[in-house]
């Protein structure tokens, strides 16, 4: 008989003989041990590989020797798969031996065998908490989500590109940068002192990396991380955390934009249902009860889109007391995010045509406007407030070089104005912050538990 490596989630893997048939056959598992109960002459375990949130019953009659065996610790057993009589699961293995190869002291153990444990209190052990149900399932979560996002791209003819980590320049102009230098250089007196004689940061976005590219490729992408040094401790920020941005070409209108930010979040939202559908209904059933329905309502409804001066209509004609009162010109604070999107239904709402002193730099100039705006969104969705942000670029030369001089940055951006130069297209983009997105999708009301090590202000754990 063959020897299959038994998957909680995926069943077999490997096995050394074919065709393979699932009962009576010799199994190998490794795992974790998340419970242990004793019942007559037998011993009963729970054992996790960490594929699935189902984890695989083990049955061990008391002649074993199960030496070192509890709660928390780590085995590898081999025996036999056969049908339960259990309703409770469809298969269990018959242990032939077990193998304690880590032992655990469930009294120092920082989770307990029938505890619930909050997503508060195994944020304390960033260390141990992916040994929990819910961590696990939080990063089986976040893997498929990932592959769905790169699915998605892919799908539609996107190309993917590795920007780089390490930058000179600040795309969104807000001064949260982390500069880069060789430890020990603390005195940067001219130049030559820097590493790459020039001040160098960590990417806040892969934005103007990406433009680079849309001058050659009409669709492009990138998923990586993103860092920026907010002094905040609130519930939707981090220092480094992963941005989904993309650009696209021969466009002028918002509309297009929208349409693939709209694209991207229902098509990875439905892939993860349907493919991690166990995890997901873990978060809706316990940490989030009910957020089932407002994932299925922004699945169904079409985003609403309002203009940024329409939104401020709406603020200010509510008799909302609002902390900061709402006024043209002035950014849309958390509070006025999440009235406008409850204003709309709890459905995500694109807020387009920002203040032109609100934007960045590289945003392209509604001249026809009344009010002086610029083409640039964000999109707003319920329970977290800013999704994504994203724009139509300004690709008129005349009017960049007007904005860079007006910033003083004209000399730094010399080849950013050239892009416009040759062969230049009007484009569009939007980064997404995946871990807001994690948020939206599961209802976790913290950012810090939707990444599995979080960094921000005041802590760098790991
Ligand atoms: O709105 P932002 O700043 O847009 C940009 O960086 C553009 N250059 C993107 C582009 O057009 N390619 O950031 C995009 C998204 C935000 O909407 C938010 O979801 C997320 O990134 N984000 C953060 N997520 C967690 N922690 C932080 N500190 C974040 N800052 C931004």
């Amino acid at each position: 008989m063959g020897t299959g490596l038994y998957r909680c989630g995926k069943k077999f893997l490997w096995s050394d003989e074919q065709p393979f048939t699932i009962l009576s056959t010799r199994c190998i598992c490794g795992g974790w041990v998340r419970s242990v109960r004793s019942q007559k002459n037998n011993l009963f375990l729970h054992v996790s590989d960490g594929s699935s949130l189902e984890p695989l019953q083990v049955v061990a009659s008391a002649d074993l020797n199960t030496r070192g065996l509890t709660f928390g610790c780590a085995v590898d057993i081999t025996g036999s798969l056969e049908k339960s009589p259990s309703q409770r699961q469809t298969v269990e293995l018959q242990a032939h031996h077990i193998k304690v190869v880590g032992e655990c002291n469930p009294v120092d153990f920082p989770f307990k065998i029938k505890g619930h444990h909050s997503l508060e209190y195994i944020r304390q052990f960033p260390h141990l908490r992916c040994r929990t149900n819910t961590f696990s399932s939080l990063l089986r979560i976040r893997s498929e989500a990932t592959a769905a996002v790169h699915s998605y791209f892919r799908d539609n003819g996107f190309v993917q590109i590795h920007t780089p980590v390490i930058t000179s320049n600040d795309c969104e102009g807000a001064g949260n940068l982390f500069q880069v230098e060789p430890a020990g250089s603390d005195d940067i007196a001219d130049k030559d002192d820097h590493f790459f004689s020039v001040p160098s940061y960590l990417t806040v976005s892969a934005q103007l990396h990406l433009e680079v590219m849309a001058g050659a490729f009409p669709a492009v992408y990138s998923f990586g991380p993103a860092f920026r040094a907010e002094n905040s401790q609130s519930r939707r920020h981090l220092a480094e955390f992963y941005m989904v941005e993309a650009e696209i070409c021969f466009t002028d209108s918002l509309k297009d934009v929208m349409k693939l930010m709209e694209d991207v979040f229902k098509s990875s939202t439905a892939h993860l249902l349907s493919n991690c559908a166990e995890d997901v209904w873990l978060f809706h059933k316990s940490i989030s009860p009910g957020h089932q329905d407002k994932v299925d309502s922004m699945l169904k409804r079409t985003f609403n889109v309002i203009s940024y001066t329409e939104a401020i209509d709406i603020l200010n004609r509510s008799a909302q007391p609002f902390t900061f009162s709402p006024k043209w010109g002035c950014d849309l604070q958390t509070e006025h995010e999440k009235f406008l999107v409850k204003h709309c239904g709890n459905v995500p709402v694109f807020v387009t045509d920002y203040p032109y002193d609100l934007k960045p730099f590289y945003t392209r100039d509604n001249q026809d406007h009344p009010r002086h705006t610029v083409a640039a969104l964000d999109l707003l969705v319920p329970g977290v407030g800013e999704l994504c942000g994203g724009s139509l670029r300004e690709e008129r030369l005349d009017l960049l070089k007007a904005r860079l001089a007006r910033a003083g940055l004209e000399s730094s951006y010399a080849w950013y104005l050239q892009l416009r130069q040759f062969g230049s297209v009007p484009h569009g983009g939007f980064g997404l912050g995946f871990e807001r997105y994690l948020q939206c999708v599961l209802g976790v009301d913290n950012i810090k538990d939707t990444i599995p090590f979080a960094r921000f202000s005041r802590s760098c754990l790991l």
